[in-house]
């Protein structure tokens, strides 16, 4: 019988887009039957290098004509709640964004809303809680391989608390089983804390989960640079690669570090973007969660907001969720707005695949 094939459009083909093209063209159960991109020159090139001939400007244009099982949202994040909700309405069946989700939460809540309504399953991108190897670190915590959660820890939460720190936040969330319930700030330097972006902020403090649990949030790498959790036995440490676990002490007393055998993975070419795309044809298939939901970012967009209200109220506690969806944290203008309207343009050789992303 012959497989099935997930009819995909990519919304937003620069260098991210690019990486999304790979590997939904490599998969055998997928095909890119459109592509969308503002920038005609690009828009060509590209869909030249994928063999892609329905090229549209926008998402808009591109659902008049087409109506794919998978959207990839892969635009600078000023356009992506009009790409998710015209997507939404259409029908696809699963839509990505990448981070950050949005810049002003009531955004966010309006495409995680728009998908749910419609039984649609909202992936959240290329993000490291995607990884497999993170997952099943988070099923052997769940299944209390380790024994019950003492701790949790951020390292490095700051310079973009937002564009990139919903990676933290995501991948906290997901080894302690909980939300991040009050947050209590300390932030710098002053101007990046007075700025609407998130650009250089470092928060410094503290989060209550909603499960009890204290987390102590360092905004500068200390030896590490991404989350720890740990039992009365184990640590288990996410540094941007598959989790190191430690369990009990050597005869010096050092934790010792275990030697993890991850499961093989049937999907291991494209990186974290692997766990992300296959979770989420799976998640279509089966009504399950993806390893990464746009539910994931929204929720690391209002810890980024909540962090940075309370270091400017000078570090009052902070309780989430937060009332007023108004509140936003935009990303820095290459996130927000794109490498051509930020000086920082893609070229075309890079387009086409001709030369090595730098
Ligand atoms: N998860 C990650 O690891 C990761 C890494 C890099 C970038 N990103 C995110 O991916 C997004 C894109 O980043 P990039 O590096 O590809 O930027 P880029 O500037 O290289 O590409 C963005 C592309 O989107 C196109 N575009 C703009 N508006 C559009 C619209 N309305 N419809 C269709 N196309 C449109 C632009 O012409 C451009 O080609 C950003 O939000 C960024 O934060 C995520």
């Amino acid at each position: 019988m012959a497989q099935r094939r997930y009819r995909v459009a990519i919304i937003g083909c620069g260098r991210m887009g690019q990486q999304y093209a790979e590997a939904y063209q490599a998969y055998p159960d997928t095909e890119i039957v459109a592509l969308a991109e503002y920038n005609p020159e690009r828009r060509r090139i590209v869909g030249e290098r994928f063999g892609v001939r329905a090229l549209y400007p926008d998402a808009a244009a591109l659902l008049r004509d087409v109506v794919p099982d998978i959207a990839a949202i892969v635009t600078p994040a000023k356009y992506t709640k009009e790409a998710v909700i015209a997507c939404a309405e259409a029908g696809v069946k699963g839509v990505s964004a990448d981070k950050p989700l949005a810049a002003v939460l009531a955004d966010a809540d309006e495409m995680v809303e728009a998908c749910a309504a419609r039984n649609i399953v909202f992936s959240g991108g290329n993000l490291q809680r995607a990884m497999h190897e993170v997952q099943e670190a988070a099923a052997r915590l769940h299944a209390g391989e380790y024994g019950p959660l003492r701790g949790a820890c951020v390292h490095r939460y700051g310079l973009e608390i937002s564009g990139g720190g919903c990676q933290h936040i995501s991948i906290l969330r997901l080894f302690t089983g909980a939300e991040v319930a009050q947050v209590m700030a300390w932030g710098g330097p002053p101007e990046a804390l007075d700025a609407e972006t998130d650009e250089g902020l470092a928060i410094h403090g503290h989060f209550r989960m909603t499960s009890g649990l204290e987390c102590l949030v360092f905004g500068v790498p200390t030896p590490h640079r991404g989350v720890d959790v740990w039992t009365d036995q184990a640590l288990v440490r996410w540094d941007w690669a598959p989790p190191e676990v430690y369990l009990g002490v050597d005869a010096q007393g050092c934790r010792r570090r275990l030697e993890v055998s991850y499961q093989p993975y049937a999907w291991s070419e494209f990186s974290y973007l692997t766990g992300s795309i296959r979770s989420l044809l799976a998640a279509v298939e089966t009504g399950l969660q993806p390893w990464i939901s746009g539910h994931d970012l929204r929720q690391a967009l209002e810890v980024a907001i909540a962090a940075r209200l309370s270091a400017r109220q000078g570090s009052v506690p902070v309780s989430l969720p937060l009332a007023d969806r108004s509140l936003s944290l935009y990303p820095a203008p290459y996130r927000w707005l794109g490498g051509d309207d930020t000086g920082c343009p893609q070229s075309l050789d890079e387009a086409a695949g001709r030369v090595v992303r730098p």
